[in-house]
């Protein structure tokens, strides 16, 4: 702890803990304001409120810094895999090659789902959103594990989360095979995690379906990409929903249905179909104006991001790779010189400028997804997918943090007071 935090509020003099991390911002412990003073601290969309204490993501958003663990992204997407990341994100280190090994084969033999879950699917129309359907799906879980849901006993906890980390290629493959018409495709388990979601989602019964090294090596990265983000909309969801020892499965489905929306993980899609309006690079200005404009909801869709005031590292990693892929697939895609332009010509503008937004995570993901064959309506079921082992591993952090409870925020009060019923034939 360094120096107390001075406080005054309706004559009272008051001192609170400033609590220092191992890296930025400290934190004024305030858990006895409300006690001491009664009064609220009131911080709509907790731009300033740390919520927890966390040993697994730190973000500089000025300098564009992304840890896990300690590890920067840039390291972790270009020399390790996402099953490392998976294990440093739940276990706090790299594995050595054995630790990798068992932890592989445990998350393989956990990829079939329930044969009973695959009759879920069958209830939505066909053009149902894949993320309609994997709300509904990974929530169904919850009724499947009763094996595993007491969620103080860490063996059980950690059940849940390897049928987690499992499950969620096998039920994104189904979402999408259910929206196409083809058959599910069950998962092989002498191909890697990330080659088994390919094949499931891409193969069909009727041939044998070969992993292109190099689109495996792009989708394993930009998971790794996705994995992980601090205290997010959705990871917040999760946790909040886990406070209250709900199921896990019941977590997971409540934070995807958070990184739904298109201002969180959902502006992968609207990146693109942003993209698609734009169309040619011409047409750049009047949506760069649209953006710019007060009156117009219009947001340049993958610009901008609560925490980062810099370029986000993700992005960063994520444009090489679209490169990497169009080599790879020997594609050219007009709508990367669009983003390309757009980024340009944003970053040369002074509202941006002023407001610091550089493009995020969600600015390139949906030209590489776009380009190995996803529909749009998928780029957030692959973000989903991939965001799972970090709420996963929020999850645990938070049930073994003994400072964590129910959360419970108040709020300002601006509605009526008090008054009397009045009946109706008075009224
Ligand atoms: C993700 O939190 C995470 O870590 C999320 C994520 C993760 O990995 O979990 O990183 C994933 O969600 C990335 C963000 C994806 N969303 C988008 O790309 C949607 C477009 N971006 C915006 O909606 C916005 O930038 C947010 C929601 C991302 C951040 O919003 P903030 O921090 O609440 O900031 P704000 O909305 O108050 O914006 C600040 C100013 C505003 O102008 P003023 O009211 O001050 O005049 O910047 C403007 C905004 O109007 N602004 C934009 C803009 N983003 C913010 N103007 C035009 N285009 C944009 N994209």
């Amino acid at each position: 702890m360094t120096e107390a935090a001075q406080f005054a509020l309706s004559g009272k003099e008051l001192e609170y803990p400033v609590l220092s991390g191992s890296v930025g911002p400290d934190v004024v412990d305030i858990r006895k304001l409300y006690a001491q003073t009664g009064a609220f601290t009131y911080d709509p969309g907790f731009t300033s409120t740390a919520s927890c204490q966390s040993k697994l993501t730190y973000i500089d958003g000025d300098e564009g810094v992304l840890l896990h663990r300690g590890y920067p992204i840039g390291e972790l997407a270009e020399q390790s895999t996402f099953m490392e990341v998976c294990y440093l994100l739940l276990n706090g280190e790299l594995p050595d090659q054995g630790e990798l090994d068992h932890f592989s084969h445990t998350i393989t033999r956990h990829t079939m789902v329930h044969e009973q879950l695959a009759q879920f699917f069958r209830g939505f129309r066909r053009d149902a959103h894949p993320m309609a359907i994997m709300c509904g799906v990974v929530g169904a879980l919850s009724a499947f594990y009763h094996d595993s849901t007491d969620i103080h006993d860490p063996q059980q906890r950690m059940i849940a989360s390897h049928r987690l980390i499992a499950k969620m290629p096998t039920i994104a493959a189904m979402a999408y095979k259910y929206s196409v018409g083809q058959p599910f495709l069950y998962p092989d388990n002498s191909l890697s995690y990330t080659g088994n979601f390919l094949r499931m989602t891409f193969g069909v019964p009727a041939e044998p379906y070969e992993v292109n090294p190099a689109v495996e090596r792009a989708m394993d990265r930009i998971f790794i990409l996705h994995a992980d983000h601090e205290q997010n909309a959705s990871t917040s969801t999760v946790r909040l929903a886990g406070s209250s020892g709900a199921n896990p499965f019941a977590c997971i489905a409540a934070g995807i249905a958070c990184l739904w929306g298109p201002a969180h993980g959902g502006a992968n899609e609207a990146a693109l179909n942003m993209l698609h309006e734009i169309g040619t690079p011409e047409r750049i200005p009047e949506f760069i104006a649209r953006a710019k404009d007060k009156n117009d909801p219009f947001r340049l869709m993958g610009f901008g991001h609560r925490v980062y005031k810099n370029y986000d590292p993700r992005a960063t990693v994520m444009q090489k790779t679209v490169r990497e892929v169009f080599e790879a697939l020997n594609v050219q895609d007009p709508l990367f010189e669009t983003a390309l332009r757009l980024e340009e010509l944003a970053l040369n503008d002074d509202y941006f400028v002023e407001k610091k937004l550089f493009p995020n995570v969600d600015f390139y993901s949906g030209v590489i997804l776009s380009a190995i064959g996803f529909p749009t309506s998928m780029f957030t079921v692959l973000f989903a997918l991939a965001r799972t082992v970090g709420w996963v591993a929020q999850w645990n952090e938070m049930i073994t943090d003994p400072d964590q409870k129910i959360g419970r925020p108040r709020q300002l009060y601006t509605g009526p007071t008090q008054r009397s019923y009045v009946p109706l034939t008075q009224r």
